[in-house]
């Protein structure tokens, strides 16, 4: 793995959106693996004001997306759906239909899963965007998910749910199902990056570098990826070895 520290969560979107400009520079048709959260909305922003200066375009940049709230419909404001349309497709020129997310009824919710994991095992993401849970899940994979899960609905944890709580109204609001790419779907990519901010990651961070590679920490699969960076700010860093 390779570990970059920086300042601050501006200095983690900007490392971060180098790395994405390097790779739709030397490949305009790249597949991207796009995650949700608070973490990568600097980078989106920094992809944005690049692709509006002309020096990247995503007219040919396809798109995965790691996951989706189950039982949201996809017009609701914290659908991930929605997210990603005013975050970052709205505003930069890719063609809307070369971009992918779970689709989520819930009455259709197995299908879905098994179409969405048809399309990723037809294909290779370039680059993986990772964000990282404060109990080391990543997409949706939570702790205990078997690293051979490929797409599946989780029940989300508790923790997850008061996390993503300050987009809702209130806990009863943030769905308890969701649809995610398993931890095989994510290891497949060429390459990842994570992004972390915040001391509310540290315990995290620390566990996903050095602890054991386990499932109960599921970002620590990592560890067995030829090709994982690690961006991070000094308080998500805070905790790693000096
Ligand atoms: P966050 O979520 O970016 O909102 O902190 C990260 C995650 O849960 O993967």
């Amino acid at each position: 793995m390779k570990l970059i520290i920086v300042k601050n969560y501006d200095e983690v979107s900007e490392e971060a959106s180098k790395i994405v400009i390097d790779q739709l520079t030397s490949h305009p048709n790249s597949i991207l693996g796009l995650a949700t959260g608070s973490t990568p909305i600097g980078l989106y922003q920094k992809l944005i004001e690049a692709n509006q200066m002309k020096k990247i375009s995503f007219k040919n940049v396809t798109t995965f997306n790691l996951d989706e709230y189950i039982g949201l419909d996809m017009k609701h404001p914290q659908s991930y759906h929605q997210f990603m349309y005013h975050q970052l497709f709205s505003k930069i020129d890719i063609n809307m239909s070369n971009t992918h997310l779970p689709k989520n009824d819930i009455n259709h919710m197995h299908e879905h899963a098994k179409a969405y994991n048809d399309l990723l095992s037809n294909t290779k993401i370039d680059l993986q965007i990772l964000g990282i849970g404060s109990n080391g899940h990543i997409g949706f994979n939570e702790p205990g998910t078997p690293f051979g899960n490929e797409t599946f609905i989780v029940k989300l944890e508790e923790q997850t749910r008061k996390d993503n709580m300050y987009f809702f109204n209130s806990l009863e609001e943030v769905p308890e199902y969701a649809i995610t790419m398993g931890i095989k779907n994510i290891m497949r990519s060429k390459k990842i990056i994570l992004l972390a901010s915040g001391i509310e990651k540290s315990d995290a961070i620390y566990k996903m570098i050095y602890g054991d590679v386990t499932e109960s920490i599921p970002a620590s699969v990592l560890q067995l990826h030829p090709n994982v960076t690690v961006i991070m700010d000094d308080q998500a860093s805070s905790k790693l070895p000096k």
